[in-house]
């Protein structure tokens, strides 16, 4: 019999996630009901993303929304303390999305062997998981991305981010970072590469974000990589060329109160006529299928340094809800994972 510990999502927010609408249970979990082809899996990381409060939103998103009285959901890594599998073993590290717990039954199609030689089993969650995953084929594919682009990226210094502003450099693009603070725009400059870089938090206006802009990206945007939405994707549809691509991956600066009520902002669709530009929301979990070919191309780039990575490590299990809410208030650089 094993204590498993679990996170029960308890109460939907209203405004900001936090402590409060979350109930800590602990359940006892007989290791001897374990089903052929399935493995036991002792959490190690557990992931928080920002995805969790768009779920949390009482409308219907991509999914319905997250039941209340269940365990956050939540991807993990963690190593397999007991197999009843032919294809995964006891002391296999694997990554499966089996929510806020310490322990949890998986079939073995359900989790995805990670390889620790590559990198420490933390990347599972992050430069080698489902962000870098979104990051790799919203620009590849659906941003088709080119050598000769200007891409922006806003929330440049996050675990998406981060890696969206790498791999356009690595395709040989001019990259404009936006991110909230000069710690994070010195990383992007001086450790990613980024061409140049604007702090959202001293250009909140639009004519102020629109000028910053206009500066950083001089020959107008190609590619805007958007995680953050508001009035710097407001300002970006001043300045798209001619068949932009402009990839909606997140828009975090409205989770906390807009995805019910949203905010109107200027209506600047007329610039995508002219510019005969698309827009395009893109899903990490299109890919999922996909998952080999980004692990082949982005596995060497990250073992041999070329794709560097952040992580912001939260110790301890009890304290997953204050990290989660920490995604809003920028406490992290790259990917925020809790060490159990
Ligand atoms: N489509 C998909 O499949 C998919 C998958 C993963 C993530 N996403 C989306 O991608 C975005 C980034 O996710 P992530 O996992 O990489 O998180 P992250 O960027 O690592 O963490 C969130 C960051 O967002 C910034 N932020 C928070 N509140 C903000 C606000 N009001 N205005 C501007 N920036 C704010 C903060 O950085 P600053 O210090 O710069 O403010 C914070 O560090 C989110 O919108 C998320 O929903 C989408």
């Amino acid at each position: 019999m094993i204590e498993n510990k679990q996170w029960i999502y308890a109460e939907r927010p209203t405004g900001r996630i936090g402590m409060e609408h979350y109930i800590l249970n602990v359940e006892n979990l007989d290791s001897a009901s374990l089903k052929p082809g399935e493995v036991l899996v002792k959490a190690m990381y557990i992931s928080v993303d920002p995805y969790m409060r768009i779920q949390q939103s009482s409308n219907n998103t991509w999914e319905k929304p997250h039941p209340l009285g269940v365990v956050q959901g939540a991807g993990m890594v963690g190593e397999v303390i007991l197999s009843k599998s032919k294809k995964i073993k006891k002391g296999d590290f694997v990554n499966c999305y089996t929510g806020w717990q310490e322990y949890a039954m998986v079939p073995e199609g359900e989790a995805r062997l990670l390889d620790p030689k590559i990198a420490p089993i933390s990347t599972g969650l992050g430069i080698l998981g489902m962000p870098a995953r979104v990051a790799y084929f919203g620009l590849t594919d659906a941003g088709k991305i080119k050598k000769e682009d200007t891409v922006v990226v806003s929330g440049a210094a996050g675990a998406v981010g981060s890696t969206v502003v790498q791999i356009a450099k690595i395709k040989g693009c001019r990259v404009v970072g936006i991110a909230g603070s000069q710690e994070k725009m010195d990383y992007l400059v001086n450790e990613l590469g980024v061409d140049a870089v604007i702090n959202y938090k001293e250009n909140r206006g639009l004519e102020e974000m629109t000028a910053a802009l206009n500066k950083a990206a001089p020959n107008g945007i190609d590619i805007y990589y958007d995680n953050v939405g508001g009035v710097i994707t407001d300002a970006v549809f001043n300045l798209i060329n001619h068949k932009a691509r402009i990839l909606i991956c997140g828009q975090i600066s409205q989770y906390d109160h807009g995805l019910e009520n949203p905010e109107l902002g200027p209506r600047f669709l007329h610039k995508m006529l002219y510019t005969r530009a698309t827009i395009q929301g893109i899903l990490s979990r299109d890919y999922n299928n996909r998952m080999d070919e980004m692990i082949e191309e982005m596995g060497p780039w990250v073992k041999a340094g070329k794709l560097k990575y952040k992580e912001t490590v939260v110790e301890g299990f009890e304290n997953l809800p204050a990290a989660l809410s920490g995604l809003f208030e920028g406490v992290n650089t790259g990917k925020m994972v809790v060490k159990v």
